[in-house]
């Protein structure tokens, strides 16, 4: 793999993802981990990711100068660029020229930055400067701030940055990053969407062998993929597991029994277990004991689930869409400052005694996406939107009854509907449609007084779901959802707007 050195700034994992849109296959390591560890590894190159610290701050991680002696390619990005031009005998000063955000570039010569335009713009974040670069080097770019904002060893396959390529914000980085691992390392291509299926089915064949799998799908797109992949493996020795809770949305289930058994045949067994939810749900209003209660339940099912499925055969091994991101976050990487808070409902208890099968341990999420549509599942079920495990009890503000879920799914689906004609399901991350069903408002319809619920539409942007904005959507499409929704759900007399970022609001309302 190609190492990315994490010192705890927030780029580490995107860089991870740069390179590997590059086609070369990386992973992230923090900091901590020994040049000998690393070199354990058989790195093709070792990236040092941008980080928070100066050079010169006291306790600000260096780079052991024995990485240098490997024979392995070293690129240096922002904080490890500085990092690296210190240990190799360059200099860096505390110029107090900073330099944040949008920069110009000029640039000259070199294999990096060759016949792109000789002024680009780049993203800068930074206070140190590196003004000589080390001995053996060329120096190919500066910027007003940055006497040396690039340079390169070519001989030593040795080269840095001082901007940050891995930004959307830097229109050629991802340029410069594929020209230092393909031109300078002299990596070749070869992490392909058909080269991680192949390598991740022969993978599962020797991990489960002559085995059983069992998978709980969740509808989402992780599950779905990880077992298209086991399912392309072990063929029918997977079983897939649906639990129809109630809490769904409309035509979710018969998108995972039609769609996906049609794209992949697999076996799948439905569980209606809606009136156990209802049952264990009734009266029930706060937020987290619904969503504690539902994760019980949920278990209770999945186990029921299990022991029927023991009758037919020995399933041992259980099927889980774990992404790269959750490794890394869970210890993989450091700086870790985005812990997850939520647990899907489908993360299963330790004491289910299975041995994990978790074939997207290494991806990130467009990586899954892409597998997913290799192995020819539906657009509709690949690029699906987040839902919550909880799904809709979690969008109903107050007690959760069957009428009221019948109401938000009316509503939910008008305006799923209308986001879709809009051509907007790409632009915006997700619209919660939240039914607050404790609250009455009045309204007038035809010459009757009425006395219904309000709904609220929180569409937001995000990249993540640690932050998001909401989203400004078209006032025309709006308008229709909030038409076709007062008119065709006779308990709904109003549609609201969230225009809440998270944070302060959370995405869902509980
Ligand atoms: P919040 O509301 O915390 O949501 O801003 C962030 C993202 O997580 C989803 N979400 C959940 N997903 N179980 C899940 O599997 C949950 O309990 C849960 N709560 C929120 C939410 O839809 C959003 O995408």
């Amino acid at each position: 793999p190609v190492l990315v050195v994490d010192y705890g700034a927030q780029y580490a994992q995107l860089i991870a993802r740069r390179v590997r849109e590059a086609q070369v296959y990386s992973e992230v390591v923090p900091h901590t981990v020994s040049v000998a560890e690393m070199l354990e590894k058989e790195p093709r190159a070792i990236v040092l990711s941008g980080g928070p610290s100066s050079v010169y701050a006291e306790g600000a991680p260096d780079v052991d100068p024995k990485l240098f002696d490997a024979g392995v390619p070293v690129f240096g990005i922002c904080y490890g660029f500085q990092a690296m031009a210190q240990a190799l005998g360059g200099t860096v000063e505390h110029t107090g020229a900073r330099e944040f955000g949008r920069t110009d570039l000029a640039s000259e010569g070199g294999v990096l930055h060759t016949d792109l335009p000789a002024r680009h713009p780049v993203w800068m974040s930074h206070g140190d400067s590196v003004t000589k670069a080390p001995p053996g080097f060329s120096v190919t770019a500066s910027s007003p701030g940055a006497p040396v904002a690039a340079f390169e060893d070519t001989r030593r396959r040795f080269a840095g940055v001082q901007y940050h390529p891995e930004v959307a914000h830097s229109p050629h980085g991802q340029e410069v990053l594929r020209r230092f691992l393909h031109e300078v390392a002299g990596i070749r291509p070869r992490w392909t969407i058909a080269s991680i299926v192949d390598e991740q089915v022969t993978r599962i064949r020797e991990q489960i062998g002559d085995g059983r799998a069992i998978c709980g799908l969740s509808g989402g797109v992780d599950s779905a993929v990880a077992a298209a992949l086991v399912q392309r493996a072990i063929g029918d020795r997977l079983t897939c597991v649906f639990v129809d809770h109630g809490l769904l949305r409309a035509g979710e289930r018969g998108q995972v029994e039609r769609d996906y058994v049609s794209a992949t045949g697999v076996n799948l067994v439905t569980i209606d277990a809606r009136e156990r939810f209802m049952t264990a749900l009734e009266g029930v209003t706060d937020p987290e004991q619904k969503r504690k209660i539902i994760g019980r339940e949920f278990i209770r099912v999945f186990e029921q689930a299990e022991r029927d499925l023991k009758a037919e055969g020995d399933y041992r091994f259980l099927v889980q869409g774990t992404l790269y991101p959750d490794v890394v976050e869970s210890g993989g990487g450091t700086g870790a400052a985005n812990i997850k808070s939520h647990h899907n409902v489908g993360g299963l208890p330790d004491d289910l005694r299975f041995e994990l099968v978790e074939p997207l341990r290494e991806l990130f999420k467009d990586e899954v996406r892409r597998v997913g549509l290799e192995l020819g599942l539906p657009e509709t079920i690949v690029h699906r939107q987040p839902f919550p495990g909880p799904g809709l009890g979690i969008r109903i503000i107050g007690a959760v009854t069957a009428e009221r879920l019948s109401i938000l799914r009316a509503a939910d689906s008008i305006a799923r509907e209308e986001l879709t004609a809009a051509g907007l399901d790409r632009d915006i991350w997700q619209c919660p449609v939240v039914l607050l069903a404790d609250v009455h408002s009045v309204g007038v319809q035809g010459d009757f007084r009425t006395y219904g619920h309000p709904v609220v539409l929180r569409p937001v942007s995000s990249e993540d779901a640690m932050t998001a904005d909401w989203t400004r959507l078209p006032y025309d499409v709006l308008e229709r959802i909030s038409t076709r929704i007062t008119n065709e759900v006779a308990e709904v007399n109003r549609v609201v707007l969230d225009v809440t970022s998270k944070p302060p609001g959370t995405i869902e309302w509980e």
